[in-house]
């Protein structure tokens, strides 16, 4: 480590090492060096090692059309069958798959036969209503049994699912199904959080009353919080009348293993949210593998990860990742605070969970409860069955690394600080919890034969201990494999010119320790905001700003907050003249409620100021280097003489 500064590190235990799946650093070299030697024979040995194939596969990686890149193209399998058939065929059928623990507390514990019964049900009525393999489904559900099921069902009948998180507005989900063109939806009639039912429906009926939602032919509804809910003859049926009489055997659909298993929409620094397309094999693939190595996965572990089944975590690491691997696992439909802000410990008591999953921001806020009530604090509960924990979402900043450490993980659990996007499917750097020696707040090191580089803006390799761009040198098995509906933006967003587009750009800034080689992620290098872990656009608050009546011109950028990473300032100009006082107050609520209305409550500015105009170049650029250090009530370092009006300084204050 660099000498200015004592870091401490940490070192897996003896007893852990020896069972771990990545046993020492030598285990951990030998599998880099394995794909550094043959990189194709590598990914190979693996995907027939793990995963079941109906069609073996005999090509490996396809880069005669870069960088559209394939993997195991000719060979056939199906997720879903993978996920489930594959733990009843090896005898597992009464192990718990999923263990569900509602907002209320209730708990509900589906072995893999009841799960494998479940989706084929679903999935055989989903095939009753048309839907066919390629078909695009939209799911817009809360965190439960049925929003797995409904996932895993499109997996079985070849449907490519697209999740739209249960937070996002009307017009959002509009957005998405349109861009998708799906034929169906799968919703619920409402979701609980925090005590609280929350409607989905009538959200799901308004996007479906806008324009472009024409191609969705079915809308399947599960029950959830009981609310009146309209059904509209002849389109709207019941998650439970659907798969009501259907048979609990459907064979699976064989697909190619560069079928696309689903698209995900996330945020780019330009324009709308794009559809992040992954494939069948490579994703199932990497997902497993990240559960065997960087979780160590065993048979008797109980896994949780905490994230919404509408991220690409969610995906991983609830939906298809554990499930491959025969784990039980929690699916969790509260939030971390309710009914207090020992939920999350009181679950792993309760539980017995081995391996947990969160992200730095509901730490963060966890830190804090447990400093406000001593009654909430970790300590105060038996955590004695974890053995591994994990962060994802943003960098975890060590403070908080060693809170987790120390009092979550008894000063006994690595932490696996994974690095990772929805486009990369799965996680990229990261511990090996059984070799890497940690350091809190770096990622450390690349998962086995994933290889990653900081570079400069030519594309060549900086030295270590110099900050540059991160990129990824060679396609890996999880990768997008395009934008959907947009090839174009596909190449143009990761394989820019700039690198000849021979490097996949992630958008993230790196550094690497210069006596380690340890990776520290320094945030992104784009217009993309990290808000509680959450991936927003600054461009799509933007538009979103300037569709309200009263907005002329609005700039969005981020500003570092303790609890949620990074929080959003807006610059607004209104069409009219500039309000103060009560006048401001009234329209900066109008503005965040709309904002909430146009995407979903997390893009809300938390705090919006207001100008006569922003501060821009000559040429009418916006200024947003100096909007940042405004937004952090920095003083103006930069030479503002070419402003306009520099008067508009001082109002953007704030
Ligand atoms: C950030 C979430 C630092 C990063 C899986 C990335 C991280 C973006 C980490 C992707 C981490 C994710 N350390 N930063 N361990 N994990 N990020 O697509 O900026 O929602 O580009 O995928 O989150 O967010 P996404």
């Amino acid at each position: 480590m660099s000498n200015e500064q004592q870091v401490r590190i940490y070192n897996p235990t003896e007893e852990f090492k020896k069972n771990a799946a990545v046993s020492g650093m030598d285990a951990y070299r030998a599998l880099c060096k394995e794909a550094e030697d043959d990189y194709e024979g590598y990914w190979a040995r693996n995907a027939r090692e793990l995963l079941e194939w109906k069609k073996p596969f005999t090509q490996v990686l396809d880069e005669s059309n870069s960088p559209f890149f394939k993997w195991f193209a000719d060979g056939e399998l199906n997720v879903s069958y993978n996920c489930l058939d594959r733990q009843v065929n090896a005898g597992l059928g009464d192990k718990v798959a999923i263990i569900f623990e509602a907002d209320s507390g209730e708990v509900t514990k589906v072995t893999y036969k009841e799960l494998l019964s479940r989706v084929s049900k679903f999935a055989n009525a989903l095939r009753g209503m048309g839907v066919k393999k390629g078909d695009r489904v939209v799911i817009y559900m809360p965190m439960s049994i049925e929003g797995v099921v409904a996932m895993q069902g499109c997996a079985r009948i070849g449907a490519t699912h697209s999740i739209v998180f249960g937070g996002f507005s009307a017009q959002a989900l509009r957005d998405r199904i349109e861009d998708a063109g799906a034929v169906a939806l799968i919703t619920a009639d409402g979701q609980h959080r925090g005590g609280k039912a929350m409607p989905l429906k009538p959200i799901a009926d308004e996007a479906l009353s806008l324009n472009g939602c024409d191609t969705i032919k079915n809308v399947i509804v599960a029950k959830r919080t009981g609310a009146a809910t309209e059904m509209k003859a002849g389109r709207d049926v019941w998650f439970d009348d659907a798969v009501a009489d259907q048979s609990d055997v459907c064979e699976p659909e064989w697909v190619s293993a560069e079928h696309p298993l689903f698209i995900l929409y996330t945020s780019g620094s330009t324009g709308k949210p794009k559809g992040v397309q992954h494939s069948t094999g490579g994703y199932l693939l990497q997902a497993i593998l990240s559960m065997k190595y960087t979780f160590d996965i065993k048979p008797d572990d109980v896994f949780w990860c905490t994230a919404d089944i509408g991220w690409v975590t969610g995906h991983t690491y609830i939906t298809y990742g554990p499930l491959a691997c025969g784990t039980t696992e929690i699916v969790f439909e509260g939030v971390p605070t309710y009914p207090d802000a020992g939920r999350f410990w009181r679950m792993i008591q309760d539980h017995k969970v081995s391996v947990f999953y969160t992200a730095p921001t509901a730490i963060r806020s966890l830190i804090k409860a447990a400093d406000n009530n001593p009654t909430v604090h970790p300590t105060k509960y038996d955590l004695s069955s974890l053995r591994i924990l994990g962060s994802v979402g943003e960098p975890i900043n060590p403070s908080a690394w060693e809170w987790y450490y120390e009092n979550v993980g008894g000063s006994r659990c690595p932490i696996v600080d994974t690095f990772w996007q929805t486009e990369t499917g799965a996680h990229m750097i990261t511990p090996m919890p059984g070799a890497t020696p940690l350091v809190p707040g770096s990622c450390t090191l690349p998962f086995p034969g994933v290889q990653v580089a900081v570079v400069d803006e030519t594309g060549t390799e900086v030295p270590w201990g110099q900050g540059g761009i991160l990129v990824v040198k060679r396609p890996w098995p999880a990768m997008i494999r395009t934008i959907w509906n947009d090839p174009d933006r596909f190449v143009k967003s990761y394989y820019p010119a700039d690198f000849q587009g021979k490097l996949y750009l992630a958008g993230d800034g790196a550094i690497r320790d210069k006596d380690t080689g340890y990776f520290t992620i320094t945030g992104r290098i784009d217009d993309v905001l990290n808000v509680s872990g959450h991936r927003m656009g600054t461009m799509e608050i933007e538009s979103a700003l300037v569709a309200h009546e009263k907005v002329a011109e609005a700039a969005v950028v981020g500003r570092p907050d303790d609890l949620t990473g990074e929080a959003i300032v807006a610059f607004v100009v209104l069409k009219g003249s500039r309000p103060t006082g009560e006048e401001a107050k009234a329209v900066i609520k109008e503005l965040q409620t709309w904002v909430g209305h146009e995407i979903g409550p997390i893009a809300k500015p938390k705090d919006i100021r207001f100008g006569e105009n922003l501060p821009k170049t000559r040429s009418g650029k916006i200024m947003r280097r100096l909007l940042r250090q405004l937004a952090k009530g920095e003083e103006i370092t930069q030479d503002t003489s070419t402003l306009e009006n520099p008067g508009i300084l001082e109002q953007l204050k704030g």
